[in-house]
């Protein structure tokens, strides 16, 4: 879309919760974890952060294969910060959460994303005509996994315990220059983790301010 792209990530990890000034559309591009967008520092860095100019928003999620009921809660967000709520498009891309599911090697995960083209050229033209998205599919199953399962899922199996590395590792540092909670410590050249929850630890997230 030939925007600007504000690596909201960064602003997490340097705790900066400064206004920023947008345009009057705002696409907030993020990853799903656990059927919905990566809740407590995303949503709260959004909560807090002032979009100055901001009037209506879009959100564009990611996932491995499902975002759940994730429209309802970006919703909620959007009407907390007065902003007209524009829906949720929903992108299939390769999973990653490796601490349980195997990642896809890399051709399958090529395929996956050259399967995400028209979805995504889709998404765009929504945008670009200040259209909503289509509403994404809301069934009880969905209501079950963005609500009570994402609380579940959190607490007992998101940890960065179930985060190791083995010789592979080449102890680059990149897993602690991008940790926006700073949670990954580099000893002996290789990662540790610390105590924090994951969900509020990995994510890649940003915002699209639109040039008017
Ligand atoms: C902690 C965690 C939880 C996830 N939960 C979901 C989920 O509920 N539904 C889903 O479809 N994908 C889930 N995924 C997969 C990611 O959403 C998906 O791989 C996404 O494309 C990753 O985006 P990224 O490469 O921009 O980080 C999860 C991934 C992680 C790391």
């Amino acid at each position: 879309m030939q925007d600007d792209i504000v690596d909201v990530n960064a602003k997490i990890k340097a705790v900066d919760y400064s206004p920023i000034k947008t345009g009057e559309n705002v696409v907030v591009v993020t990853p799903t974890y656990a059927w919905r967008i990566p809740p407590r520092i995303v949503s709260d860095w959004l909560s807090k952060t002032k979009l100055l100019s901001a009037k209506r928003i879009w959100f564009v999620m990611n996932c491995g294969s499902e975002i759940g009921n994730a429209s309802k809660y970006n919703c909620s967000l959007a009407e907390q910060k007065h902003l007209c709520y524009m829906g949720t498009s929903q992108i299939l891309m390769p999973e990653n959460y490796i601490a349980m599911f195997d990642a896809p090697q890399a051709e399958e995960a090529r395929k996956i994303v050259k399967n995400a083209e028209p979805t995504i050229v889709d998404t765009i033209a929504c945008i670009k005509a200040e259209q909503p998205f289509p509403v994404p599919r809301n069934n009880l199953y969905d209501r079950f996994m963005s609500g009570p399962v994402n609380s579940i899922f959190y607490q007992f199996f998101v940890k960065a315990t179930a985060f190791q590395t083995d010789d592979t590792c080449i102890g680059c540092g990149q897993c602690v220059k991008n940790c926006p909670k700073n949670n990954i410590a580099l000893e002996n050249g290789k990662p540790i983790w610390g105590g924090i929850n994951v969900l509020n630890v990995w994510h890649v997230f940003v915002i699209v301010p639109q040039k008017q």
